[in-house]
């Protein structure tokens, strides 16, 4: 019996969550490393991502991709899911945002405020968390599971209290998820009246979860180095998810990785900013959208289709949509010239070379003579990601190397095609599973009584 690492990365866009065996970052067996099938339950979708959505409907709230599908048929109605709310927790007066009421399109009851909506959607991850874990073989024999989350370095002051909230949102979410089990993974979420009686209950007598904290960039560093056969000694990344745009550094000196904290940026701008403009763009160029249905209606269309347009666009340059027997075209080119898009690219480059003038200054340092740069999240397809760190890559020692974003055993058989095209996205809650504790941002203590509570452990169902 193996004790376990477990890391939840609860993105904007998606939650991911990966396992590792202790000691597996001193010797590294890609085998051992288990990313979680946390979306299993989902009928469609990839089974290693879990949408990051909550829909509170006229009797019942939804979870996950079936949230999703409610609000879109119901957009004509002004009815909305809840997404993109990790984003909240970067504010700066975080209790302050948690205690707001959540808008009328999103909770038209007026029941429920922004820290009630997130706690349940935290505890329907756990549970989705719960149920890959006792699914996973190796795994389901862990003798015990100590947990971590990965959340951007987002914040120059306040860490240590943010991290306090987080595992008391993540307390909470537990005991929900304790009192309501099964129900939460069930297609049809949970009776509005029952969430009523059961929250507020168990938010009374919940106690923080007991979770270490690893930024998300050092966690993608950390993944990549111990994934590398030729080693290397200094590592860039640049973590484009849907909420933020991450780079970091992480550094080898003898047998410890440490951090660059020089070259850690954040921006606020990523995955869904680029939405925006893309869907922006194609209702400036929809003349014929003059109502304010049609507009509503080509807006909904283009954001339920945004991941395959984007994938298009990165890959091919250009995405083709048909609605209402009328052609939209959408290419990179056009998306390039936008002023948006522009003013977000030159921030994305300044951050870059910031990072990497501090990476390469301290490999030259140390006397190394490599800088590997790693693009990692769903932004990793994109072309003017690869192209900036092509450009550059300096000729000059220390020299940079461009890394792929997807590890050849990301395509092993075990995973059924699956994981591959959804690997830069795991690689963050591969890299938290993996890191040693040296490389958290906050420890959580570890008790067994504890883990045996949370259920997250495989022995519970
Ligand atoms: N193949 C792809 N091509 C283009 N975009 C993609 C692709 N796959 C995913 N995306 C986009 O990547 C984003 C999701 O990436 P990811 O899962 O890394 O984000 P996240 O972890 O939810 O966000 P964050 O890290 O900012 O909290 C979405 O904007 C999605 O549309
Ligand atoms: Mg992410």
């Amino acid at each position: 019996m193996t004790a376990w690492t477990l890391c939840i990365d609860f993105g904007t866009a998606y939650s991911k969550a990966a396992a590792a065996p202790d000691g597996a970052w001193a010797r590294f067996d890609p085998a051992a490393v288990r990313p979680l099938m946390i979306g299993a339950h989902e009928p469609h979708g990839n089974a290693f991502l879990l949408d990051s959505a909550i829909f509170v409907d006229d009797a019942r709230i939804l979870f996950g991709r079936a949230a999703i599908a409610r609000a879109d048929a119901l957009a004509g109605r002004k009815r909305m899911a809840l997404k993109s709310f990790k984003t909240l927790l970067s504010v700066s007066d975080l209790d302050r945002a948690l205690n707001t009421n959540a808008p009328l399109s999103i909770d038209p009851h007026r029941l429920f405020q922004m820290r009630d909506l997130i706690v349940l959607y935290l505890a329907y991850l756990l549970e989705a968390v719960a149920r890959a874990s006792a699914a996973d073989p190796l795994l389901a024999e862990a003798s015990r599971v100590s947990l971590r989350y990965a959340a951007p370095a987002w914040r120059s002051g306040d860490g240590a209290g943010m991290h306090q909230s987080i595992v008391r949102l993540f307390g909470e979410a537990e005991a929900f998820r304790q009192a309501a089990g099964k129900k939460l993974t069930a297609a049809e979420g949970l009776a509005i009246s029952a969430v009523r009686t059961l929250l507020p209950k168990v938010m009374e007598s919940a106690r923080p979860l007991d979770m270490g904290l690893i930024f998300e960039a050092t966690a993608a560093a950390a993944y990549t180095s111990v994934g590398l056969d030729d080693g290397g000694s200094h590592f860039i990344v640049v973590d484009m998810g849907a909420g933020t745009t991450d780079i970091a550094a992480i550094a080898r000196v003898g047998s410890r990785m440490i951090e660059l904290p020089d070259a850690r940026v954040t921006l606020k701008q990523a995955g869904d900013f680029i939405d925006q403009i893309i869907a922006n763009r194609v209702l400036d160029g929809a003349k014929w959208a003059r109502s304010t249905e049609q507009k509503t209606e080509l807006w909904t269309l283009l954001m339920r289709q945004m991941r395959d347009i984007k994938e298009s666009v990165f890959e091919d340059g250009k995405a083709v949509l048909r609605h209402q027997g009328r052609t939209i075209a959408i290419s990179l080119r056009d998306i390039e010239k936008d002023k948006d898009f522009r003013a977000f690219y030159k921030s994305l480059v300044d951050a870059y070379v910031h990072a990497l003038t501090a990476t390469r200054g301290d490999a030259a340092m140390r006397g190394q003579r490599e800088v590997q740069a790693i693009p990692v999240g769903g932004g990793a397809a994109a072309p003017f990601i690869r192209e900036l760190i092509k450009k550059k890559a300096a000729k000059q020692t220390p020299r940079v190397v461009p890394r792929p974003a997807t590890p050849d055993w990301a395509h092993d058989r075990a995973f059924e095609g699956n994981l591959a095209p959804v690997f830069p996205q795991l690689a963050i809650s591969i890299g938290g599973a993996l890191a040693p504790d040296a490389m958290l941002a906050a420890r959580g203590g570890f008790s067994p009584a504890a883990a045996g509570q949370t259920g997250i452990g495989a022995e519970r169902d």
